[in-house]
């Protein structure tokens, strides 16, 4: 019997990633850069055993369905062969994060999936492998290893393609992220299968692909010289390209509900009054506030204001994964 039990933390992408170009060893088509966060969070527990005959996932105290158990075997058999067993094994999962509704799950889930492989199997994995490893279950998964800003290199391989932090003088202590919960049901289209129909068909993919790189690395100059403008500016622009290529896609779709709009147009009425704050938003209709944190407490109370104080979650730069014992 081998356990080992993990918690990660979630990472919102300030550069997204958006589009693989393998989908078998989640190769992106583009570098993108997260700050990972304190407020939202898995912890995953795995023991694996000769005696169990099958693979058992629970999620938040559920049983998982045949398809959700599936991606979750195709992932073990990774950490399987790694080890060399062929023992099965029982998951027991907490996501303190909504599930599948655009507040990055699979990012933490995956992570934390990974980070308690490498424990219960003795895989020996350092930060950077376990990165590798975690990628393999979901892409932006890498980037919850580390804590604070950090990039995933694109790479062209499976050994190429990981996450790193990124050096930042501490600015992330000076951040704050405003969740504006809209909606926490599991969305109709999973990031997944939304990329994958946006590289196939959208006419406006070509021209995600053609700025990403310059947005990118304005976005790390911006950390560079802890310019929170600058920062804000870019990751407001980049999410707007993301969420424009499924406009064109076919057949065409959005992430956005029109409380998603609200919440945009907010942002940039606190921006005409002073209060230097910018929107980016996953694949869900969620609105997340970038703010330095002297003027957190502003925002909070407006978005508090427009919806619910119960719909505003503020989150700070959160740490990498931990083994939990
Ligand atoms: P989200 O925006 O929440 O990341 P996605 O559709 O990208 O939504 O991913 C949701 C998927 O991530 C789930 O359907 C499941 O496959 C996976 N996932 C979420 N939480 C966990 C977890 N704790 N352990 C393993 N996999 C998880
Ligand atoms: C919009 O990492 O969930 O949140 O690799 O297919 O599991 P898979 O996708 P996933 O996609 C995240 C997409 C995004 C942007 C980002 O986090 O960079």
């Amino acid at each position: 019997m081998f356990k080992g039990k993990a918690r990660a933390y979630t990472n919102i992408a300030l550069i997204k990633y958006w589009g693989k170009k393998n989908e078998t060893l989640i190769l992106p088509m583009n570098n993108s850069l997260s700050l990972t966060l304190d407020a939202f969070y898995t912890e995953t527990e795995i023991l694996f055993s000769e005696e169990f005959t099958e693979d058992r996932f629970y999620l938040d105290d559920q049983l998982q369905d045949e398809k959700a158990t599936k991606k979750i075997s195709a992932f073990l058999d990774l950490a399987r062969k790694k080890a060399g067993i062929a023992y099965k094994a029982t998951i027991t999962s907490q996501n303190f994060v909504p599930t599948a509704a655009g507040l990055a799950s699979s990012a933490s889930g995956l992570a934390a999936l990974a980070g308690a492989c490498n424990e219960a199997l003795h895989l020996g994995l350092d930060d950077k492998e376990l990165s590798r490893l975690a990628r393999r279950g979901s892409g932006s998964a890498c980037r919850s290893i580390f804590g604070g800003f950090v990039e995933w290199e694109k790479g062209h391989d499976d050994e190429s393609s990981y996450a790193q932090p990124v050096p930042s003088n501490n600015f992330e202590e000076e951040l704050a992220m405003v969740f504006v919960l809209l909606n926490d049901q599991k969305k109709d289209v999973s990031s997944r299968d939304g990329m994958r129909r946006t590289v196939a068909t959208s006419s406006f993919y070509q021209g995600w692909l053609d700025t990403v790189e310059a947005d990118l690395y304005q976005l790390k100059q911006a950390i560079h010289t802890k310019d929170f403008q600058a920062l804000g500016e870019t990751m407001e622009r980049n999410a707007l390209k993301m969420h424009g290529t499924t406009l064109a896609a076919l057949p065409p779709f959005t992430y956005w509900s029109a409380d998603s709009l609200k919440a945009m147009q907010a942002v940039r009425t606190l921006r005409n009054e002073g209060i230097p704050c910018y929107f980016t938003m996953d694949a869900g209709p969620n609105v997340k506030v970038l703010v330095e944190k002297k003027q957190e407490e502003i925002v909070r109370q407006a978005f508090s204001d427009l919806f619910s104080p119960q719909q505003v979650i503020t989150a700070h730069a959160g740490p990498g994964i931990k083994i939990i014992e």
